[in-house]
């Protein structure tokens, strides 16, 4: 199937189900069933984020699981570096191996902010966990402990990720035509 707006599929959904159930079994690897807690950076985690935890079930591990909504602030020209909390965790993150899961590590602001703010709740750890990277367009150093696909640098839609909030629910990563943006 081919969406208009989409000129190729950069990903397929075989690919990222094998690279899904390989992240977790690294994540198994590193921090075992302690009190692993799942958080989703909504919007554009909602995807990977369910097939994870899907993912979880073969290791018979069934994390705790709460979501954070964020919007950014000086996107573009002028990146502030600042986020705002829209919607807030509820989870008691003390203790906890915390695992935080986005759909694409891109200039890092967003991950800098949500690792200083649940750092600050005296979890065990924080891990962090993106479907996809873009090393090309880091503004703050960043490193994800987990990283599905490093990708070009590249409009990509689907499996999570929009286009003026549409193509979501693509079951697979495609670019956007570039005439759509330029
Ligand atoms: C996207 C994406 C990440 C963030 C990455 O979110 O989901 O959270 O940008 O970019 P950064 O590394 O430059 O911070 P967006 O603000 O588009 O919101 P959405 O998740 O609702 O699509």
């Amino acid at each position: 199937m081919r969406e208009h707006d989409v000129k190729e599929i950069l990903i397929d959904k075989t690919a990222i189900a094998q690279r899904v159930d390989h992240l977790v079994d690294e994540i198994m690897e590193d921090l075992g069933s302690g009190h692993l807690v799942v958080i989703g950076i909504l919007k554009g985690s909602f995807m990977f984020l369910a097939d994870l935890m899907r993912s979880f079930h073969r290791h018979n591990v069934h994390p705790r699981i709460d979501f954070l909504t964020l919007s950014s602030y000086g996107a573009g020209t002028t990146s502030s570096g600042t986020v705002e909390i829209i919607h807030d965790i509820r989870e008691d993150l003390a203790g906890a191996d915390v695992l935080v899961v986005d759909d694409i590590l891109d200039t890092g602001k967003t991950l800098r902010a949500v690792i200083n703010k649940l750092g600050g709740m005296t979890p065990r750890q924080v891990r962090t966990c993106v479907l996809l990277s873009k090393k090309a367009r880091r503004e703050y150093d960043i490193p994800a402990d987990y990283i599905g696909f490093e990708i070009p640098d590249e409009f990509v839609v689907g499996y999570g990720l929009d286009y003026a909030e549409k193509y979501r629910n693509l079951p697979h990563i495609g670019v956007l035509k570039p005439e759509l943006y330029s």
